[in-house]
């Protein structure tokens, strides 16, 4: 149930002063600090015992561990050196579940994204770190940190979504759950991966403020705030240079301005050479060792790459398996509570599901209003726990929607239903035995009940982009037709991301955004529709109306053209380009309904004038205005009202998720660290926040505005 997992009181943060721009990524850790303790392993890596043991090993045994080998069962595998008590290296995917063998499923990371809460996060991370510990791994492939640019993007479902800050809060939330079960995280992939087409080969053309506001701060708070254990270079380019031979975007800055400890790992297949690999910043080839096994051997023998570098590397390994205790205590299989590790993954799909629409309150059902219900999908049979890929998970047991619609309906009303398959041949299949049926079929099954509930979803996976964001298999035109059978009618849906809603939206009073919810999918959605959990998930997308209102529309942006992506939007994706364009969004960033309301009043500064690298605190009171408990966030957007470079009209810096009893008010307060009035100086190399007035804006959706305030920069 939701609710459990929000902080009884919404307390004030203190936050540290900043005195420079440089420092603010200390106040987002600080403030996030507040509210979840690091639990992750703060032992410094005994240097004694890393100097020992490196000064102990041969030139052979150093470049072993810069590789993989092909093991089977595993899906990245770092040998042992037992001569030396060096443990091996497992490394398992993923996101949204731990890979290695039957599992967990996972709501997928967009879900957990759409819960908008930390606490949530963490919970969903040390779910994911537990289960890793007791599969005998020490690294997890994840989080994924990629921005969700593409509409079509194939992973888009192991994102969180279009925001860099959300994307950054809830990464930094994960990893510390990950971490603080003693495994180290891999969040991935660095950089600007955000397409499937000519993934292995296209360069994503970004300019260096756009990636430093845009692409970078998830896996900068990753590094910096949660120290994070492995970075994941990706398979594409980045401005002409392979992620993994990028000297820019691993030695200029992870390595170096963001001080990470802990060791680059190629995305399975993205190494691209020896030389250039090893001198510019990656530490390991994964999963084999084309270019990291004997050819690096040789290119040391030759003196292309230093002994130093290869020093270098094999340290960064041994800290971190020193930091995360492995030295002493190699990861082994252990016990697992697998119903604790699904009751995790129930709360966390429940808290993300987004009630998109409920005109009239048609929403939650009471069973007793109906006699007849009926059931209609092409999929509603099956759960739909999560997306294709790495990614994909083979749980244990999964709960479909209409297992869990006949679980709740009991015999209290007739419930009906029907397999919607596009383009069946009903003289091919019995309808009373398989219950399949055409378009006409579910039309006359839809005017004959009371009620409908319709399934419908789609099909994301790594390795391949969605051909279209419309809904496959006429799902779109059967939702048209059934609504037109029986106005009351309600949505379901299960995507990984945005699709088009049009021409039906309008016409549907109520539509529940799922995700793809985890192997409790059924169970997670009866129980918002029949009103057990009150939702109060909230898009980390925007859903257009049409593809061609989106900031990525042109097909030099994507797929791209002669190997090249052109980030031309700029910092303008997602929300920054609706409001830019003044375009009216299906349903914009930030929206999610509840089955209560809430009023926002008494927004106020901490102060109206602010020096440049200061911090700001901001307070407002939230009433619960409805008959029932319920969760909102509280969102916070900032305008540079007067930039001297293009600003987005409003950026997420703040949210809060808060519980209310009806009828209760809560004080929230957030504060702005000096990063959320920054922008990334392309001149001067660093983040500058610029004299001048700002505007802030609290509300419940990005197009949700209930409050607004003005401070000013003064120099
Ligand atoms: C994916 C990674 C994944 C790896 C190992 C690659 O294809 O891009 O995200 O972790 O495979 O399975």
């Amino acid at each position: 149930m939701m609710g459990q997992q929000m902080p009884k009181t919404i307390r004030r943060r203190t936050f540290l002063r900043q005195s420079t721009v440089a420092a603010a990524g200390a106040a987002i850790a600080h403030r996030t600090r507040s509210t979840l303790a690091a639990a992750a392993p703060t032992v410094p890596a005994n240097d004694a015992k890393v100097d020992a043991l490196l000064a102990r090993m041969t030139l052979e045994e150093k470049i072993q561990m810069l590789h993989g080998s092909l093991r089977r069962g595993f899906i990245g595998y770092v040998p042992p050196i037992p001569r030396l008590g060096i443990p091996e290296l497992a490394l398992t995917d993923g996101p949204a579940g731990v890979r290695h063998g039957p599992g967990t499923a996972f709501p997928a990371p967009v879900a957990l994204a759409a819960t908008w809460d930390r606490s949530l996060a963490q919970a969903y991370g040390a779910a994911l770190g537990a289960e890793t510990k007791a599969k005998g791994q020490n690294v997890l492939l994840g989080p994924m940190v990629n921005i969700v640019r593409v509409p079509e993007g194939g992973r888009n479902f192991e994102t969180f979504g279009e925001d860099p800050y959300l994307t950054a809060q809830i990464a930094t939330a994960e990893i510390r759950g990950i971490q603080g079960q003693g495994v180290m995280a891999e969040v991935k992939h660095y950089a600007a991966n955000n397409q499937e087409k000519d993934r292995l080969l296209v360069s994503a053309e970004v300019d260096e403020r756009t990636l430093r506001e845009i692409y970078l701060p998830a896996f900068e708070g990753a590094v910096k705030e949660a120290k994070v254990g492995s970075v994941m270079a990706a398979y594409n380019k980045v401005n002409g240079t392979f992620s993994s031979e990028n000297t820019h975007l691993l030695k200029d800055i992870l390595k170096g301005e963001w001080g990470f400890e802990g060791f680059v790992v190629s995305d399975w297949g993205a190494t691209h050479s020896t030389i250039e690999a090893a001198n510019n910043g990656l530490d390991i080839e994964m999963p084999g060792g084309k270019y990291f096994g004997e050819a690096l051997l040789a290119a040391v023998r030759q003196g292309q790459v230093s002994q130093a570098t290869i020093d270098e590397k094999v340290r960064r390994i041994l800290n971190m398996l020193e930091r995360f205790g492995f030295l002493d205590h190699p990861a082994k299989i252990g016990p697992l509570d697998y119903h604790a590790q699904g009751q995790t993954a129930r709360r966390v799909a429940e808290a993300g599901v987004v009630l998109l629409k409920n005109q009239g309150n048609v929403l939650p059902l009471d069973v007793h209003n109906f006699k007849s219900i009926a059931v209609i999908g092409a999929y509603a049979d099956r759960a739909t726990s999560g997306g294709g890929g790495s990614a994909r998970m083979s749980p244990f047991d999964t709960v479909s929607p209409l297992s869990a619609m006949a679980e709740k309906i009991g015999n209290r009303a007739a419930l009906r239903f029907l397999k919607f398959v596009a383009g069946t041949d009903l003289s091919k299949s019995d309808p009373a035995t398989t219950g399949a049926g055409l378009l006409a079929d579910a039309e006359q099954l839809a005017k004959e009940c009371d009620l409908v509930l319709l399934f419908a979803r789609d099909f994301e996976t790594e390795g391949a982009d969605r051909a279209a964001i419309s809904l496959p298999d006429e799902q779109g035109e059967l939702i048209s037709a059934i609504v037109r059978a029986n106005p009351r009618t309600v949505v379901v849906l299960n995507t990984g991301c945005m699709v088009l809603l049009s021409p039906w939206a309008d016409a549907v009073p109520a539509i529940v955004q799922a995700w793809y919810s985890g192997q409790d999918d059924g169970h997670v959605v009866a129980d918002v529709l029949f009103g057990n959990v009150n939702p109060s998930g909230k898009l980390p997308i925007t859903f257009p109306r049409m593809r061609a209102d989106t900031g990525v529309a042109t097909t030099e942006q994507y797929p791209g053209q002669n190997g090249r992506g052109l980030y031309s939007e700029g910092v303008f994706i997602g929300y920054r380009h609706f409001d830019k364009n003044n375009i009216a969004p299906q349903f914009p960033f930030g929206h999610g309904l509840s089955y209560t309301t809430f009023e926002y009043s008494n927004l106020k500064l901490g102060r109206n004038r602010i020096k440049p690298g200061e911090s700001l605190t901001v307070e407002l009171q939230l009433k619960n205005t409805g008959r029932r408990e319920g969760a909102e966030v509280v969102q916070l957007y900032v305008q540079d009202v007067q930039a001297s470079v293009p600003r987005p009209l409003k950026e997420l810096k703040g949210f809060e998720k808060v519980l209310l009893r009806p009828g209760e008010t809560k004080v929230v307060r957030l504060s702005l660290d000096a990063r959320s009035m920054a922008f990334y100086d392309v001149s001067r190399k660093q983040w500058v926040v610029e004299p001048g007035q700002f505007k802030v804006m609290a509300g419940s959706s990005s197009r949700d505005i209930r409050l607004n305030a003005e401070f000013e920069v003064v120099a």
